[in-house]
């Protein structure tokens, strides 16, 4: 996930209030919540030079550098800041990447998935690259296309044919003062249009600025603007007209994507996290292929135990993962908080694998506990958001989620991410030790692929029950959250949510064990979530759950049930229900977790707190 920005103009330099520079800049700004790990401009300016300036870090860093060694005035360019995925966040691999003797300068947000054979065929052809990103490589293939053609619109098309994966692309060259090229396929784009000058950018908050005018382009579409033209063609070269229509957002939101919150917009982005996570994982055999799992195949059958090691919301997802591990690949596996393993003296070897999950890669007790575990002879695989942070670094391997950067500091897209991220090791590790066959595997893939779309209708059909709900009880002063079997870990990582977001106290259980001790919390009006467990799960389970909620509403609770649809059983007993899609048992957690977040979200809103900073907290606890 990163910002995209591109601008031309055809005020007169002289007359002009502001130039491609300070459009890019000023854009990048807005889009910085994308990503942050490096930032660059491309310019072409009217005599027909390019000129391109980047820097890995913040924008901060890229201004700098522009002020020490400027670029001439124009009223072309394109501007970027990235998320890192291919390659470290360097200098080097910062964007734009330039081909053509540096006469061509591209930019691009996504995954090219097939990189690497058309990377060997273009070094075959005697081409140079200079940076480890998979950008370089469309860039080159892009030059090729132009020189064939002649015609950098029919290149960028073509060049869209031989791309797998997903990306937004866009392109100048020295050739084409006032034009810039751009398509997009399961990657963000949209066209801001002005007197005299045309805007692209990642979503509308890069020119909001500018204009409140803005075009859609579709999947596969190829977008070519000058200062007084817009055109769109669609892949087999046919013109298209897009879809207008007027920005109506605050600036000052603008940035969240039009929502009044991170968290609310990091919610949003959850189909698209787990597409993303999922992107580029099978090889055209259908076999799952891990290509950041660099420990040894040998090492990987002959493990004999997996210690899941992580803090707070990605230890949720830890759990999760556990139900799914021990269920395909039949190998114990552990749970524990980062902090408590260190500590506690536990049995770790080479036969051990242990998986260190962290959104930012950063947290301290995550990376002593990594550390110890390698002392210990284990082989150390991260699940991590950040690419080239520390944990990942000083693990043997990492297996990268795609959520995008997530700046809200509780956690949402990386958890659902995290999730993901831990079925493909699962399944992965299944594929390898010949637990599950090929077909399985695609199964539970083929479901797995259907969950972002199953994210989407949640949200499009049951948030606004949810917020009503959340309205409704702002003064309520504790709750429950009951679950069992994978509705456990979710269980938890609803009462944390509302911990850290509204400073109410939550408290998670095992629904089994509501009997033991926790059901003398129960009484007249306590608020009580219940995560029920479908129908095909384990035997029983659901009627076991069923019977927990007959047991809290007994004693006066306000039961609220989350359960899959079509699951009439349970309204006779509930409150209130909140259906969401149903899925394979191992997965629901990625549906279920979605409404106890916008509950926790909107509670907190509704008592006037900051949901994206609450007290006290940090997004990445850097001391132990
Ligand atoms: C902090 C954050 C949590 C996060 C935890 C682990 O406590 O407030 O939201 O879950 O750290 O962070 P990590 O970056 O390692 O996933």
């Amino acid at each position: 996930m990163c910002g995209i920005v591109g601008y031309v103009s055809g005020v007169p330099l002289a007359n002009a209030q502001h130039t491609a520079v300070d459009v890019l800049m000023g854009g990048l700004k807005r889009l910085e919540y994308r990503g942050y790990d490096s930032a660059g401009i491309a310019v072409v300016t009217e005599d027909g030079a390019l000129e391109s300036r980047k820097k890995a870090g913040k924008l901060s860093n890229l201004a700098e550098l522009l002020e020490a060694q400027p670029v001439t005035a124009s009223q072309t360019g394109i501007g970027h800041t990235r998320w890192a995925t291919h390659g470290g966040p360097t200098d080097v691999n910062a964007h734009p990447h330039l081909a053509d003797g540096g006469k061509l300068a591209v930019i691009h947000n996504g995954i090219i998935e097939n990189f690497a054979s058309l990377k060997e065929r273009l070094l075959a052809e005697g081409v140079e690259f200079t940076s480890e990103t998979d950008t370089e490589v469309a860039a080159h293939q892009l030059a090729k296309n132009y020189r064939a053609t002649g015609d950098l619109t029919e290149a960028m098309r073509i060049t869209t044919t031989q791309l797998e994966g997903a990306f937004t692309l866009l392109a100048v060259h020295a050739d084409l003062p006032g034009t810039v090229v751009a398509a997009r396929r399961n990657s963000p784009l949209v066209i801001g249009l002005g007197e005299g000058e045309n805007f692209l950018g990642s979503d509308v908050a890069a020119f909001i600025d500018y204009t409140r005018s803005a075009v859609e382009i579709g999947q596969d579409e190829v977008v070519t603007i000058t200062p007084d033209s817009v055109a769109i063609i669609d892949q087999s070269g046919a013109p298209v007209e897009g879809e207008s229509f007027e920005i109506d957002w605050d600036p000052a939101t603008a940035e969240k994507g039009g929502f009044a919150s991170f968290m609310d917009k990091e919610i949003h982005d959850q189909p698209q996290a787990v597409a993303d996570t999922l992107l580029g994982r099978m090889d055209t055999e259908g076999r799952l292929t891990l290509d950041e799992m660099r420990i040894d195949e040998s090492i990987l059958k002959s493990i004999d135990k997996i210690v899941v090691i992580a803090c707070g919301t990605a230890a949720y997802a830890g759990q999760v993962a556990r139900y799914a591990i021990e269920h395909w690949c039949r190998i114990p596996t552990e749970v524990e908080l980062a902090h408590e393993f260190r500590y506690r003296d536990p049995v770790v070897n080479e036969k051990t694998l242990v998986v260190a999950i962290s959104q930012s890669g950063e947290t301290m007790d995550t990376i002593m506990a990594v550390r110890h575990a390698r002392q210990q002879g284990a082989k150390v695989i991260a699940i991590c958001n950040t690419f080239g942070s520390t944990i990942p670094r000083e693990s043997d391997a990492a297996l990268y989620t795609h959520a995008g950067p997530e700046i809200a500091v509780a956690s949402t897209k990386a958890f659902l991410s995290q999730i993901v991220a831990c079925y493909l090791l699962g399944l992965y590790l299944a594929q390898l030790r010949g637990n599950k066959y090929r077909d399985e595997i695609g199964l539970i893939l083929g479901e797995l692929q259907k969950i972002p779309a199953k994210i989407q209708s949640l949200l499009d059909d049951h948030k606004d029950q949810v917020l009503d709900l959340a309205r409704r009880l702002k003064d309520t002063e504790s709750v429950l959250y009951l679950g069992r079997h994978v509705g456990f870990p979710v269980a938890l990582e609803g009462a944390l949510k509302l911990k850290e977001l509204a400073y109410i106290h939550a408290e998670g259980f095992a629904a089994g064990e509501l009997k033991h001790g926790p059901i003398a919390l129960i009484d007249e009006g306590q608020l009580v979530f219940i995560i029920v467990p479908n129908r095909s799960g384990r035997d029983n389970l659901h009627d076991k759950v069923i019977s927990n909620i007959q047991e809290v509403r007994a004693r006066g609770a306000n039961a609220i049930v989350i359960a899959e649809e079509g699951d009439t059983d349970v309204e006779q007993f509930a409150s209130e229900v909140i259906y969401v899609p149903a899925t394979a048992t191992l997965l629901a957690p990625l549906l279920t977790t979605v409404p106890l977040q916008i509950f926790a979200m909107e509670l907190a809103t509704a008592k006037g707190l900051d949901v994206d900073q609450p007290r006290n907290l940090a997004k990445s606890v850097t001391v132990e």
